[in-house]
């Protein structure tokens, strides 16, 4: 190994994403050579012997999973009597640090995609990096496109005042007095989609996420997954 920044090896370790090995470092919590260090810039070689609250962690073998997420299974490790964590949908799942890239609401179902690699998870769910997401969704009221790209365009106004552009809308496709539509953006805003509906008058019964860039279930059942290389990430996630 050369000699790695201390977040980035400490994210190769399964302890989470690089924000949350950030925030590790800050609160006081990791050593090198039994030095506590609270500064980013560290660096760790091949010889330094690194702890997380005096415990050594070293690097693990890094694994990858899309999942269809099932309705009722949480995205944030909590602990809820009666709700499984996404991440004990895969066997042995904690034991390989494994963690969801980004969040999808109890109710919404779909692709997530699981992994120990922090420094990926960061790059697939951080904004700057403009990874598109597609959502099919089940709203109220009777939508043509048409209509839904006028209310779209030129951004959508969320009730907290932030502005969410580039919303493609792909699909829209009558089911009585509600429509399916698709739809592709690249926010990670919590509850973002349900907010843009109820910004345009409307609102969202049933959420599903399709694709992540162009990484999509193709036939994975609902609490189905498989395993994914990171090569075959990096073709369907332009910017990895
Ligand atoms: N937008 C939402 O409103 N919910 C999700 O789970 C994902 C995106």
């Amino acid at each position: 190994m050369n000699s790695v920044r201390l977040q980035r090896f400490l994210a190769r370790c399964g302890l989470g994403s690089r924000r949350a090995c950030e925030k590790l470092i800050e609160d006081g919590r990791v050593s090198i050579n039994e030095q506590i260090v609270s500064e980013m810039g560290a660096r760790v070689e091949e010889e330094d012997v690194v702890r997380v609250d005096g415990k050594v962690v070293e690097s693990k073998e890094l694994r990858y999973f899309i999942l269809n997420k099932p309705k009722g299974a949480i995205s944030v490790n909590m602990d809820h009597r009666d709700r499984k964590y996404v991440v004990d949908l895969i066997p042995n799942g904690r034991g390989m640090g494994l963690f969801p890239v980004g969040r999808l609401d109890l109710d919404t179902t779909g692709l997530l995609i699981i992994t120990n690699d922090g420094e990926l998870a960061n790059r697939i769910a951080h904004p700057r990096y403009g990874v598109s997401k597609e959502y099919i969704a089940l709203v109220k009221g009777e939508w043509s496109l048409h209509d839904l790209r006028v209310s779209t365009e030129g951004g959508v106004t969320l009730d907290d005042g932030y502005v969410v552009n580039n919303i493609e809308v792909l699909k829209a496709s009558l089911e009585g007095i509600r429509t399916r539509v698709t739809i592709r953006i690249k926010e990670g805003r919590k509850h973002v989609v349900k907010r843009i509906f109820l910004a345009i008058g409307s609102r969202v019964y049933e959420l599903h996420r399709s694709a992540i860039g162009d990484l999509s279930l193709d036939d994975l059942q609902i609490g189905e997954f498989e395993t994914i290389t990171l090569e075959a990430l990096k073709d369907k996630i332009k910017t990895l």
